[in-house]
């Protein structure tokens, strides 16, 4: 029996923050849209205090979307309760996001305050929350950072006072895999009531390491991992959902699963970039344009005898049609045979050595050979041999 992972998208709001990728209402109910049909399980779909934008597209999408819960973000403060409540009045299934800093970095220079008052705020807000909708999400941010004897503290309290889910996020993205599991272990461990509710992840990349923080967090009990679409976010982004995922599918014995339809992860990846007018890295795990393309004659040689030699996940998995055998100048004969079968060409063993040292010579002053390229050389040595 595999436990479920519940997959909270914040690529509408933590993603949206960052500079230059703000969309129009329009575009974020497009994306929205996406992430029902991907099968997400929460959309977070803004932060409706910050601006009457951003109020009227968590309204718009609550209307829109009806699968996934829709969250709204909030501070621990009364007024960004009340409004958000307010923007979610049309949402089928709907959340409030609410809590404050817990590290002694927020607690002591953004708050300028002490643990016991903040302690108390924390159950102010969840209390408060809970007058308007039955499933609040507390969290404690910069957890990372956080003492875990306070932090269990927090995560008990606000339990008792209602909180449905828990996050802990390393807002800054500091801790290792191993501090981040030990620290959802602690409070699986030391915090009561923590069996009836969900407790979630929240990890930015800051050193590189959200997505090994997330599964790390997730095998040490958590089971809700929160994330972006391509890792995009503040800074260096948060932990990318493609890459939790397909983490998931492709380790069993996690005994991990997920609702996501992984087929549409490709689609989706593209989508957000064009929308959000940001490039994904070509070498990005599972949606970059080279995550599957072989270049090294070695190993494209290994591909076309087997995929599984190079390969631990079939593109059609997350919607990419086939593995890419890019022929440079590190190409073997293999590779050239192949894409020549491929545009339905056979050439006898003379004609192909010729063809492929002719593509050698071009390949030095070319970066990539396209297909018009190896036509031209085919053509040339069918006619030599
Ligand atoms: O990184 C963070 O701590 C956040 C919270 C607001 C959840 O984005
Ligand atoms: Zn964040």
């Amino acid at each position: 029996m595999s436990d479920r992972l519940f997959i909270f998208d914040t690529t509408l709001r933590d993603g949206e923050q960052v500079p230059g990728c703000q969309l129009n209402t329009v575009e974020k109910i497009e994306v929205a849209k996406a992430l029902e049909e991907l099968g997400v399980d929460v959309i977070e779909a803004g932060f409706p205090i910050s601006s009457p934008g951003d109020f009227n597209s968590v309204v718009e999408i609550s209307k829109a979307v009806t699968w996934p819960t829709i969250c709204a973000l909030t501070r621990a403060v009364e007024n960004d309760i009340r409004v958000a409540a307010d923007a979610l009045q049309y949402a089928k299934h709907k959340r409030i996001h609410t809590g404050i800093g817990t590290s002694d970095y927020h607690i002591k220079y953004k708050f300028n305050s002490n643990r016991e008052d903040i302690l108390e705020r924390a159950i102010a807000c969840v209390k408060y929350a809970k007058r308007f909708v039955e499933d609040v999400q507390f969290y404690a941010e910069d957890a990372g950072r956080t003492d875990n004897e306070y932090l269990a503290r927090v995560v008990e309290a606000v339990i008792k006072a209602g909180a449905t889910v828990v996050n802990i996020p390393d807002t800054t993205g500091y801790c290792l895999p191993s501090q981040f599991g030990e620290k959802i272990q602690y409070l699986m461990e030391h915090v009561k009531g923590i069996h009836n509710v969900t407790i979630a992840t929240h990890c930015h990349n800051d050193l590189g390491m959200a997505t090994a923080n997330t599964m790390s967090g997730v095998m040490h009990g958590a089971r809700q991992a929160e994330v972006t679409i391509n890792g995009i976010g503040e800074r260096a982004g948060n932990t990318s959902l493609e890459e939790v995922a397909m983490i998931c599918r492709s380790h069993k014995e996690l005994g991990i699963d997920t609702n996501l339809n992984t087929t549409k992860l490709y689609g989706i990846s593209r989508m957000v970039s064009s929308l959000m007018n940001m490039p994904v890295q070509p070498n990005k795990a599972i949606v970059g344009r080279n995550a599957f393309a072989h270049s090294s004659g070695i190993h494209q040689d290994g591909v076309l005898k087997n995929r599984e030699s190079y390969e631990i996940i079939d593109p059609k998995d997350v919607g990419v049609d086939e593995n890419s055998i890019v022929l440079t100048a590190r190409s073997g004969r293999a590779a050239l045979k192949h894409r020549l079968h491929v545009l339905g060409i056979e050439l006898d063993k003379e004609a192909l050595d010729k063809a492929y040292e002719g593509f050698l010579q071009l390949a030095d002053k070319k970066k990539e050979i396209n297909d018009d390229d190896v036509l031209l050389l085919a053509g040339e040595h069918r006619k030599a041999s």
